[in-house]
């Protein structure tokens, strides 16, 4: 695979440190590969209404997308408690994985890591079977 894939997780793990989670304290940190090779970074950022709350993954989106940037290779995903010692793995939440099927192709891999060894790699595909895309609406 012509990705690095523990560079992604490194840099996913570090965004933990930036995430606002002051109700949850689950902090859950992005790494976004473009096809053309730029990274960009997203963590989850909360709000005392709870429902405009950002997930990690759609912050990384949102910033590479308000960039003009529109093809992505792959995203790692590390997400815990803030004090947890040891990470599980971090699953993407529904609406992210809709608004990953706007922007990548079938074969988007979605790294889920728990440390830069251990990690699982999906494709969009298999994290959201049957979706509804962009091509949907032209009937
Ligand atoms: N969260 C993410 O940022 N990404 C995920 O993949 C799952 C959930 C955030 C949303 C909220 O701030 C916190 O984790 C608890 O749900």
């Amino acid at each position: 695979m012509d990705i690095d894939i523990q560079g992604l997780i490194r840099t996913a793990l570090d965004m933990r440190k930036m995430s606002y989670t002051p109700y949850s304290h689950f902090n859950v940190g992005a790494a976004l590969l473009s096809s053309d090779g730029r990274v960009y970074t997203g963590c989850n950022i909360e709000n005392a209404a709870f429902t405009p709350t950002n997930c990690a993954e759609r912050t990384a989106f949102f910033k590479a997308v308000s960039e003009g940037v529109k093809d992505f290779k792959a995203i790692a995903i590390a997400g815990g408690p803030a004090d947890a010692t040891e990470l599980t793995y971090c699953s993407p939440c529904g609406v992210c994985r809709q608004v990953m099927s706007e922007f990548c192709h079938d074969d988007f891999k979605v790294i889920m890591a728990k440390s830069e060894t251990e990690y699982k790699v999906f494709t969009l595909t298999e994290i959201l079977p049957e979706r509804f895309g962009p091509s949907d609406l032209l009937g």
